[in-house]
């Protein structure tokens, strides 16, 4: 039963679109489960970016490509992946999957910005604000558990009920928006001089009903049963790949809540996110060769003067080099991300809550040059060392300094292909993290593109 996983072991943006692309060679299915918009996964391929939020990674490779009922997805935001494509994909959406409306983006927006507004009313420095994508994710989960959600099986019904559906949701909203003393206004995301800016669109009942029947009426034929699919195919011996989205650290339930997004993004929550027995699994967790993180809540390393925002005058060096040459800005929103260095306190931490068979390291080359490497194997807290990570305690692991061991940098590796040619920094630094986590690193990637990996026995399927 050739089931693979792709999971985001930290913050996200581990590089995870170049894995899945690496194993979808051989995939049948590509799945993805969890997170909707929020989501930006960048590809390279012959030297040419693509970035796709909603979309499954095998549209890249015209195979059969599914979003699971775990997922959210924004319709307009989708057509518009789509006639990138001219509507030729092998898609097949689930019928149970929630759809994200603009109301819920400006119920997002509105929640941050009275968190931030709050905060300043404190004298607090931090913003209260998650630093959410403004896409309208947590909205969406939340109208699901509520049982107001609009389905995408809904989307593509009954048009009169659906609009009836949307008015009522718009109305509900405003409310909340309302007693927060606020517009009912969606985000419009900018990026003008290099610089992040969002500025207020007013928003009608009127919008809310079109994007949702126009939308509904051109996405139909990708409905599919998902779970009947997944199911069958494994059933049937064929390969299927997971593609993941976020990281653990995220996690609705065991990331540093509340600063996490609304879905579950561990491997175990696959099972019930696409609807599927507890088949066995290969878990691929990816980690970056440096801890990144875009909005606020605690990374112990890092090298950001702990600032949500970034702020580049509190920045080290190291900081600003990585950040530098590996483009960490948003996929989503462009924003800067807070960079550390790798700690493997962390990644322990996610391997026992994945159960991971394979590590993937991404973006070792970007660590060129860096000498030494600061490796983070224990948490001092409250005067005594741990390598226990204590995620639902943001206080305490706010104050936790970091404990280090050093290792040595290491020159350009771009263009190394097999593990024996690796400097001896390099290799040092990937068998630390096999040795404290007693996962091999079977796929170490050394740049952007999908011929710069080295694979060691790596099998994308067992
Ligand atoms: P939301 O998912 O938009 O609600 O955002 C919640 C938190 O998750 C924020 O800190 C986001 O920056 C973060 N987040 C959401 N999606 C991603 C992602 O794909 N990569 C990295 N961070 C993300
Ligand atoms: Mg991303």
């Amino acid at each position: 039963m050739p089931l693979t996983a792709i999971i985001g072991a930290l913050w996200g943006d581990e590089g995870k679109g170049k894995i899945v692309d690496a194993t979808n060679e051989e995939a049948d299915l590509i799945v993805k489960a969890n997170g909707g918009g929020n989501a930006g996964t960048t590809y390279v391929i012959n030297g040419k970016k693509v970035v796709l939020h909603l979309i499954p990674s095998g549209a890249l490779r015209k195979k059969r490509s599914l979003m699971a009922q775990g997922m959210v997805m924004r319709p307009e935001q989708l057509c518009k992946e789509l006639e990138e494509f001219n509507w030729d994909v092998n898609l097949g959406i689930d019928p149970r999957l929630q759809i994200t409306l603009p109301y819920h983006l400006a119920l997002d927006y509105a929640r941050e910005k009275a968190a931030d507004l709050k905060a300043k009313g404190n004298n607090k420095t931090e913003g209260g604000a998650i630093g959410t994508t403004l896409s309208g994710i947590g909205p969406t989960y939340e109208q699901q558990k509520s049982r107001a959600g609009i389905r995408f099986f809904e989307l593509c019904s009954d048009e009169k009920k659906l609009e009836k559906k949307v008015r009522e949701n718009y109305d509900y909203i405003k409310g909340i928006i309302a007693n927060m003393g606020l517009e009912m206004v969606m985000p419009d995301r900018k990026i003008i001089d290099g610089k992040y800016v969002i500025e207020d669109m007013p928003l009608t009942a009127e919008q809310c009903v079109e994007a949702a029947v126009e939308s509904g009426r051109k996405l139909k034929k990708y409905m599919a049963d998902v779970s009947d699919e997944v199911y069958t195919a494994l059933k049937e011996g064929k390969n299927v790949v997971i593609q993941g989205a976020q990281g653990t650290m995220l996690d609705i339930g065991f990331g540093n809540y509340p600063k996490v997004t609304s879905s579950e993004v561990r491997a175990p929550a696959v099972y019930t996110a696409v609807g599927i027995p507890a088949f066995p699994m290969k878990v691929i967790g990816i980690v970056k060769a440096y801890p990144t993180k875009v909005g606020s809540g605690p990374v112990v390393t890092c090298l950001d003067g702990g600032k949500w925002p970034v702020d580049e005058n509190y920045s080290d060096p190291v900081a600003k080099l990585i950040r530098e040459r590996g483009q960490e800005r948003g996929a989503t929103t462009g924003r800067a991300r807070r960079v550390g260095w790798p700690d493997l306190v962390v990644l322990n931490y996610s391997h026992k809550l994945n159960g991971f068979t394979d590590l993937a390291l991404t973006r070792l080359d970007i660590m060129h040059d860096i000498d030494p490497i600061k490796v983070c194997v224990g948490y001092w807290q409250d005067g005594k060392l741990t390598t226990k990570y204590n995620g639902w305690d943001l206080e305490t692991l706010s104050r936790a300094k970091p404990c280090y061991v050093e290792i040595p940098g290491f020159g350009d590796i771009s263009g190394v292909r097999n593990y024996e040619s690796l400097p001896s920094g390099a290799k040092q630094f990937v068998e630390l993290m096999e040795t404290y986590t007693g996962v091999p690193v079977s796929i170490i990637s050394v740049g952007p593109d999908r011929e710069e990996t080295i694979f060691r026995n790596f099998k994308a399927f067992e």
